[in-house]
Order: C-alpha cells, then structure tokens, then sequence
C-alpha cells in the first residue's frame, strides 16, 4: 500500500496508532503491555523507511522491535511496509530519540541497532551524532546490563569518532571493531536502504559492537 500524500503524513500517521505508537510516553516502564508478551525489546534508531527493522521482526519472532524515525515524512513509509505485512513483535515510533529516556524505563531495552546514522561533520553539531557522550549517556538509562549496541556505517569519521566516545564512556565497552564487514561477513547481516546503496557504490562498511557494563549514574550513587 502507497500512501501518497507526504504532505498529510501527520494525519496518515495518526490514522495508524497501533503502529505508529501516537503518545510512547503512556508505555514508559510498560512496553510488554503494548506487545502483550514479556519478549526482550529492541529498538532501531533512525530506522528511516524501515526495511531494516520489518525484516528483523519478521525473522526473530521470539523478539519485540521498534523503530525509531524522527521524520513524519520518511516513517510513512516504514508504516506502508508494517500495512503491508503487519508484524505482531513490531511498532514504530515517530519522535526524535533525544527523548529517549522519556520513552523507556532504565532496563527496558534489550539492543539498539544505529545503522547508517546522520554523520553531522561539523564540530558544533557533534552532540546530535548518535554516538556523542549525550546520547550514550541516554542508552545507558535505558538499556539493560550486559546488552548491545550495534552500529554500522560507511563513514570513516563518524567511525572514528564513535570508537572514541565508546572508549571514553563509563558505561560501555568496545568489543567488535570490524573495518570491513563485507570482508569479513556474519551470516545474520541484514541491509538496510542505506546499506544496499552504499555497497553498490562500492563503499566500505564499518561495523561495532559496544556492551553496556551497567554503571549507575552519579546521581544515583
Ligand atoms: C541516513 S538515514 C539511515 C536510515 C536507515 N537506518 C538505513 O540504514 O537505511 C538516517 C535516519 O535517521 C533519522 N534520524 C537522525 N537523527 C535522528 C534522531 N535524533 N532521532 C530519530 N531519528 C533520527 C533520519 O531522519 C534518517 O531517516
């Protein structure tokens, strides 16, 4: 199903609140509610048109995912595939993921997938990469002990930058580095849009895994 009008995208978006969840916040500390099942949560941020995220679900019915998008007019068309094929373990959410914590209660999430995120390479706008110490510091009041961050991207210095505030935070460790993906590549790997038009155009793929240790915040020391 094609829903055509971008221009109306609110008003289609609206029309769909058990997909496009319309107030997250209701679901802080409750999201097995929304499922109706206590499977462990995952979520994709900056999901984008949602090829990524559809095709998880599908495969890993055991698990509830999320996709994160904060555009009305790039997440219709996540919502057009979840119509097309609905998924009983798969929501979307239409928000900007600094709200985060405002969303998810500490330990409610499970993995967050970061793939192919905005590279924002200038200086001043450091802190909106979804790698900075503000949003890392986000994820750890989410996550739960022990749990994963997986990024994948095609930007060297979003790269870098990221192994850097990986290795400088508190609350995680950086336990797979892989400059090449494609050299070296799991069986499980899924392309995202993004992926797939990177990859034709021959472009490396960088790929990192980053464990949650668990630390408390200061304030709740
Ligand atoms: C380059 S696209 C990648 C889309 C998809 N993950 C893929 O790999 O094909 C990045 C997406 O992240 C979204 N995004 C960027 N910053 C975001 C934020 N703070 N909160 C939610 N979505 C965000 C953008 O709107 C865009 O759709």
């Amino acid at each position: 199903m094609r829903l055509r009008n971008v221009k109306h995208a609110g008003e289609m978006i609206a029309m769909y609140p058990n997909i496009i969840i319309g107030t997250p916040t209701d679901f802080k500390g409750k999201w097995n509610e929304c499922f109706g099942n206590n499977n462990p949560i995952e979520i994709e941020i900056g999901c984008g048109k949602g090829k990524f995220i559809q095709e998880i679900a599908s495969r890993q019915p055991e698990k509830n995912f999320i996709g994160i998008e904060k555009f009305d007019s790039v997440i219709i068309r996540a919502l057009e595939k979840v119509i097309e094929y609905p998924l009983p373990n798969l929501r979307l959410i239409r928000i900007d993921a600094d709200k985060l914590p405002e969303i998810f209660d500490t330990l409610e999430i499970s993995k967050i997938y970061l793939n192919f995120s905005d590279p924002w390479p200038k200086k001043r706008t450091a802190k909106r990469r979804l790698t900075s110490t503000q949003f890392l510091d986000r994820y750890s009041r989410i996550l739960k002990q022990g749990s994963n961050i997986i990024m994948k991207t095609d930007n060297s210095e979003l790269f870098e930058f990221s192994k850097i505030e990986f290795n400088e935070s508190q609350y995680f460790d950086l336990d797979v580095i892989n400059n090449d993906l494609y050299s070296n590549m799991p069986d499980d790997n899924i392309q995202t849009e993004f992926e797939q038009k990177f990859v034709e155009k021959g472009n490396k793929i960088f790929y990192l895994k980053a464990t949650f240790k668990g630390d408390k915040h200061e304030e709740d020391l």
